[in-house]
C-alpha cells in the first residue's frame, strides 16, 4: 500500500488536533495497562496527597511538553524512518500522560492550568531542534529524555513514602524515558553542546518550579 504523504499545512492541521486531544482530550496510547492498576490505595493524610498530587502534575505537565517536542520534531524531521522510530515513544508519552492524569485525579486534584503553554512552547522547541536537522533534534530528545530521568529520580525520592501508587507510574515512566534516550541515540542523534544543555535544564526548572503551583 502507498503511504500517504502530507503537505506541511496538512501536518500543521494535524499538530493542533493532536495538541487539542493532548491537553483536553484522549490522546492514542499503546496496549500497556497503567502500573498503578494493580497497586493497593495506601491511606494518606491531606498533606501528603496534597505534596503527591503536586508532584503527578508537574509530571503531567512534563509529559504534555514532551508530547508536543515529539510532535514538534516530527514536523520537521527529514527523513521518515526516523519520524516512525520516534512515533512507538511518543505513544508510550501519551501513556505517562494518561496515568499522570488519572493519579492526580484519584489525589483530588487537577493537572495544570497552564498544559496549553506547556504543549505550544515544547511544539515550537521541538520543530525548532527539528529545523536544525535529523542528527540534533534525535540529539535533543536525547538529552531531553537523560534530564528527564534524573528529574524522576528526584521526584521518586520527594514522594511521600506510603504513596505506592504514584511511585509504580514514575518508575515505569522512567524506565521508559531511558529507553526513549537510547533509541534516539540509536537513530543518529548526537551529543548536544554543553551551554545548549544548560539552557535546557533552565528552561524546564522554570516549568517544573512553575507547574507545581499553577
Ligand atoms: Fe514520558
Ligand atoms: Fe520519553
Amino acid at each position: 500500500m502507498r503511504a500517504r504523504t502530507y503537505s506541511f499545512l496538512d501536518s500543521v492541521f494535524i499538530n493542533i488536533d493532536h495538541g487539542i486531544r493532548t491537553v483536553f482530550g484522549k490522546p492514542p496510547v499503546t496496549e500497556r495497562d497503567n502500573p498503578a492498576a494493580t497497586c493497593n490505595e495506601t491511606q494518606l493524610d491531606e498533606h501528603d496527597k496534597r505534596i503527591a498530587a503536586r508532584l503527578m502534575r508537574v509530571n503531567h505537565a512534563g509529559e504534555v511538553a514532551a508530547q508536543a517536542l515529539y510532535e514538534g520534531q516530527a514536523l520537521t524531521a527529514r527523513l521518515p524512518d526516523v519520524r516512525d522510530k520516534m512515533e512507538r515513544a511518543a505513544m508510550e508519552e501519551n501513556d505517562h500522560l494518561n496515568w499522570c492524569a488519572q493519579r492526580i485525579q484519584e489525589l483530588g486534584q487537577r493537572t495544570s492550568l497552564l498544559n496549553p503553554l506547556w504543549y505550544t512552547g515544547s511544539l515550537a522547541i521541538g520543530a525548532i531542534a527539528g529545523i536544525a536537522g535529523d542528527k540534533w533534534s534525535l540529539g535533543f530528545v536525547a538529552e531531553t529524555e537523560h534530564q528527564v530521568v534524573r528529574h524522576l529520580e528526584d521526584h521518586l525520592q520527594r514522594l511521600p513514602v506510603q504513596d505506592n501508587k504514584s511511585r509504580v507510574i514514575l518508575h515505569q515512566m522512567k524506565e521508559d524515558e531511558a529507553h526513549h534516550a537510547t533509541t534516539a541515540l540509536e537513530a543518529g542523534g548526537t551529543e548536544l553542546p554543553p551551554p545548549v544543555k544548560k539552557l535546557m535544564a533552565l528552561t524546564s526548572r522554570v516549568m517544573t518550579l512553575t507547574a507545581y503551583w499553577i
